[in-house]
């Protein structure tokens, strides 16, 4: 990789709980790229792309779908993905099938070449449901396992060896039959699902100031949702007082990327 090519390339994100934005900033670090890292939440994403001919672009998988906000944001910028080179990273709890090849089918539709793509394990973001439930140690060695993956995968790019996760058919196949015909449109119909005692609300407003899609808002010093969740999980993760939930009714264990790194490896 040349030195204009180290700068060649933008990065743009989702990540409800921080796998996802961590997973995007090693694989900048270990392709030794010296470039701009954006989340579809910052303003100054839409002009970097503008910019870019060589997208990496990255998400979290949601039963096997892409969150919804993912979803709008790809449209609502369809014009944008024209000519435009896009290599995708999907991180996963457990499985997804054809994550990477979720928003490929809509980035080749709006005219954008998908060079390859990447699936990444890590730590569940699901709060309130115990079935994917692992605990700290394990989590920990599963975002060590991720980023040796992560290494690995940048010498191999650097050598012109693409990786295509998540984009055949077989993937397309194993995605649509292994969870999305059984959870369809389970992202769209729980947009209005999320719950919040008012009883252990304490009013701080945290999940209010993070709410990607500005879903949260305080009245009477209680959160309360607009109709509009986006299903990531990060509010119900930060929450200190465990007030809210969504497939569940329960928060059973609260994680974000920063409980499984050291005060070092935090991005
Ligand atoms: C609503 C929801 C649904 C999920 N569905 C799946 C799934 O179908 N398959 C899977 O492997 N992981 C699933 N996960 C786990 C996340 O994809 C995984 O934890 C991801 O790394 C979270 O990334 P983030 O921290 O960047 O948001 C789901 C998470 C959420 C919040």
């Amino acid at each position: 990789m040349n030195e204009k090519d180290k700068r060649n390339v933008v990065a743009i994100y989702f990540s409800g709980t921080g796998n996802t934005k961590y997973c995007v900033h090693m694989l900048m670090q270990e392709l030794g790229v010296q470039s701009e890292i954006y989340s579809i939440e910052e303003g100054e994403a839409v002009d970097a792309i503008k910019r870019y001919k060589n997208l990496i672009f990255a998400y979290p998988i949601q039963y096997s779908n892409l969150p919804e906000i993912v979803r709008e944001f790809i449209i609502a910028n369809a014009e944008l993905w024209n000519g435009k080179n896009i290599f995708i990273l999907a991180t996963m709890g457990a499985f997804s099938g054809d994550g990477a090849g979720l928003s490929a089918r809509l980035f080749r539709k709006y005219g954008a070449v998908v060079t390859g793509g990447l699936h990444i394990k890590m730590p569940d973001s699901v709060a309130d449901v115990k079935a994917l439930k692992k605990p700290d140690k394990e989590n920990r060695e599963l975002v060590r396992r991720a980023n040796e993956k992560l290494k690995q995968v940048a010498v191999k790019l650097k050598q012109g060896k693409i990786p295509k996760d998540g984009l055949s058919i077989w993937h397309h196949v194993a995605g649509l039959f292994g969870q999305r015909l059984y959870f369809y449109n389970k992202t769209r119909k729980s947009k209005d699902r999320l719950k919040i005692d008012r009883t252990k609300c304490v009013g701080c407003g945290e999940c209010v100031e993070h709410c990607p899609k500005n879903n949260l808002v305080l009245r009477e010093k209680k959160a309360q949702a607009k109709g509009d969740c986006t299903m990531c999980y990060r509010c119900i993760n930060r929450c200190p007082v465990q007030a809210i939930t969504l497939l569940g009714d329960k928060v059973i264990c609260q994680g974000v990327i920063e409980n499984y790194l050291e005060e070092n490896e935090r991005v």
